[in-house]
């Protein structure tokens, strides 16, 4: 039940750090059931998997793994991943968008220079049409997520958009203070292990928390994604958007709720896949992890067959 769920994420991703632990999923590499969830590790397997979802009707968004960057070399080489990443995509002419992890670009060492560097890689997709999200990590980093967020919007840089986490207390007074700027705001349940002081911690609440979160942002925000597996949530979701004559669209995990995502499609709505690639992979995968026990026991199946 609920406690068992809780205890299980905290297990998983807190195993997820131990050195022994990443050094074997290194040795299995993305065969041990991590290329469920990431499209590859070279841009060309993403391209692919781009190709195939848009030809089921899906829009996409791409994200570069890595993240928890502490050099300032470290950041430099992901912000040069995204300067070739952008023009390579938005060749494709799909309309796919982009997300960035402010940690990969070293927001934890030296917070000026993720903004440069988020500064930077926004104005390029600017200047291919595209758009680029700032995807929301651990609580520690909330603040100056939201704070490099505005800084953006206060350059005129229309193009970017932020994500609030249902399970944090904060995030409806957060959605309230962004209004004003009229945001693009990604609505998640939230996917980190977070202490009771700041997070919610049974699912059943923050269940709830994300349907009021989503409902807000739908009413008052200028264009939400909805982005979650849950079905009654996307019911609810759709419901409320008809209501407000919301702009927005769903989003899902590539890997996860395909089948989901395929009824969205043909009923008329528009769904956007996460499409994630690179060789960080690992703690990606154990996030996703976390959200589903059978998940892990498929890992388990996996790594026994070979
Ligand atoms: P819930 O956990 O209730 O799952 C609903 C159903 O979906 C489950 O019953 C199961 O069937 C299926 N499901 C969900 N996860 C699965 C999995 N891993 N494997 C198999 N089945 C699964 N978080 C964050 O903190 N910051 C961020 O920036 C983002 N960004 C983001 C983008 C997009 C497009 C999505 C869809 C999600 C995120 N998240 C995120 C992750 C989010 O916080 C959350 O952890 C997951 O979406 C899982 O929660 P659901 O909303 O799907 O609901």
């Amino acid at each position: 039940g609920q406690i068992g769920q809780s205890v299980f994420r905290s297990l998983i991703l807190s195993a997820a750090k131990s050195p022994r632990i990443q050094a074997m999923a290194g040795r299995h590499g993305l065969k041990a059931g991590a290329d469920r969830f990431v499209a590859g590790e070279s841009l060309n397997d993403a391209l692919n998997v781009l190709d195939r979802l848009h030809g089921e009707g899906m829009r996409t968004y791409v994200i570069a793994l890595g993240e928890a960057v502490h050099t300032r070399e470290g950041a430099d080489a992901a912000a040069r991943i995204y300067e070739r990443l952008i023009p390579d995509v938005a060749r494709n002419g799909q309309g796919t968008t982009f997300s960035i992890k402010l940690t990969h670009l070293g927001i934890e060492a030296d917070r000026d220079l993720a903004l440069r560097h988020a500064r930077r890689i926004v104005s390029l997709a600017a200047e291919h049409s595209a758009f680029v999200r700032l995807d929301m990590e651990h609580s520690a980093v909330v603040d100056e997520t939201l704070a490099i967020y505005r800084a953006l919007r206060g350059d005129g840089l229309d193009n970017t958009g932020v994500v609030l986490q249902a399970y944090l207390h904060r995030s409806m007074d957060d959605l309230i203070g962004l209004l004003p700027l009229e945001p693009n705001i990604r609505v998640v349940k939230g996917a980190y292990l977070e202490p009771p002081g700041v997070a919610l911690q049974r699912k059943t609440h923050v269940d709830v928390a994300y349907r009021q979160l989503v409902r807000t942002a739908l009413t008052y925000a200028k264009f939400t994604a909805v982005a979650t597996h849950d079905a009654s949530a996307i019911r609810a979701a759709m419901a409320d958007a008809r209501k407000n004559d919301s702009d927005f669209e769903f989003q899902m995990l590539y890997g996860v709720g395909h089948a989901l995502a395929r009824q969205i499609v043909a009923h008329g709505h528009a769904v956007r896949i996460c499409v994630p690639f690179g060789q960080d992979w690992f703690v990606y995968f154990t996030r996703r992890l976390a959200e589903r026990p059978s998940n892990v026991l498929f890992v388990v199946r996996n790594l026994g067959r070979r």
